[in-house]
């Protein structure tokens, strides 16, 4: 299974950023953990972080013919882009969408998720683990 996993806005900034919220845990742990569970799983895995909209658009539709299934953390994304839904959509791989915090007990502007609505699965507020338990769902599934 070819697995392509997507991070959003900010997320680069992971230890620095609100660690209260996010963790004090860096983007490269993030990495490291994605790899190493893919590796147990025997998945081929590509990590893409990006701050730019247009490029999470691009590289989705670049996933199309190319990935099996994809984890996606759009970030601040998540409430705002439409451009990001119709992609995940356009090219209809199975996606699951991840949230390190619990999203839901925070702001009202946190409470819709566009790219939630072209995913089969959300998992929120477990942090790092999160894109764990998505991996392991989608591997099973495929
Ligand atoms: C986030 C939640 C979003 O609301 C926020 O804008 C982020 C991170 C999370 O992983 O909890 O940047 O997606």
């Amino acid at each position: 299974m070819k697995l392509l996993v997507i991070n959003g806005p900010n997320l680069n900034l992971l230890g620095i950023r609100e660690p209260d919220i996010y963790g004090k845990q860096d983007y490269p742990d993030l990495v490291r953990l994605i790899e190493a569970t893919c590796l147990e799983l025997g998945v081929n895995v590509e990590i893409f972080q990006s701050n730019h909209e247009g490029a999470i658009v691009d590289k989705i539709q670049a996933a199309y013919g190319a990935m099996d299934a994809i984890v996606i953390n759009p970030a601040a994304y998540t409430h705002t882009s439409v451009a990001i839904l119709d992609a995940l959509k356009a090219v209809g791989l199975p996606a699951v969408e991840v949230h390190l915090s619990d999203v839901r007990s925070r702001d009202d502007f946190r409470q819709i998720s566009y790219a939630g609505m072209a995913c089969e699965k959300t998992i929120m507020g477990k942090g790092f683990q999160g894109y764990v338990e998505a991996i392991r769902y989608l591997a099973q599934k495929l």
